[in-house]
């Protein structure tokens, strides 16, 4: 997705030779503008696939999983990483490890709200190592849900999630795949350069 690209060569910061930080559109910032195209470009890759619900996580896939719910007419339900004053009862869990952090959270959606009538998207901001990802789909699993595909904002090429989730036959639809962040500048996959 060209807009999305020429906003992260404008704006993305490369932190530490692995991170990128996008936080002046995505993760603390949103560009609101940028977020409605990437929910239309998710519901132009998704829309022929039956999807009656998106399923992400907090914090920063809900941004562009709402403008894509908005695009498609369908509901949005993010998963919770904390417990909830209100949501206690019929909880589906799932743990997830951050390689990067070096934590794990459990992660929680009402089974009122994902259930084996759904066909899900799901999304996020970001794909590394792919632990939220696979979060995301334990938990479609147990609930039941189909799952048509993962919507990813921005897929880092060289780390493993892309892999993990393809080769367990997953489609994976990411609007950007960052191949390097060395040197301190971004260089994108070819594949994503259309
Ligand atoms: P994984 O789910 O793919 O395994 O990701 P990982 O544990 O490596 O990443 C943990 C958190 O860091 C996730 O956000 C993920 O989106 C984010 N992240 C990973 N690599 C990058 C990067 O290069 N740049 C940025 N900006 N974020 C990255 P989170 O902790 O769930 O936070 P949030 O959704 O509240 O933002
Ligand atoms: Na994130
Ligand atoms: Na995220």
């Amino acid at each position: 997705m060209k807009q999305l690209r020429e906003k992260i060569a404008s704006e993305g910061r490369v932190l530490s030779g692995e991170v990128l930080k996008v936080d002046s559109f995505l993760n603390h910032q949103i560009d609101p503008k940028l977020m409605q195209a990437i929910g239309e470009e998710f519901s132009r890759r998704f829309k022929n696939d039956g999807v009656t619900k998106i399923l992400t996580i907090e914090s920063s896939g809900i941004a562009p999983a709402a403008m894509a719910g908005l695009t498609m007419g369908i509901p949005v339900v993010f998963a919770r990483k904390r417990a909830s004053l209100t949501l206690t009862e019929g909880l589906i869990s799932s743990e997830v490890k951050s390689f990067t952090k070096q934590t794990v959270n459990t992660i929680s959606v009402s089974g009122d709200y994902v259930t084996a009538d759904d066909t899900l998207l799901i999304i996020d901001d970001f794909l590394a190592n792919g632990q939220a990802a696979l979060g995301l789909l334990d938990i479609s699993g147990q609930a039941g849900a189909k799952v048509a595909g993962i919507g990813i904002v921005i897929e880092k090429g060289f780390q493993n999630g892309g892999k993990l989730l393809r080769e367990q036959g997953v489609r994976v639809e990411s609007l950007a795949i960052i191949e390097s962040l060395a040197d301190g500048k971004v260089a994108f996959r070819e594949e994503s350069e259309v």
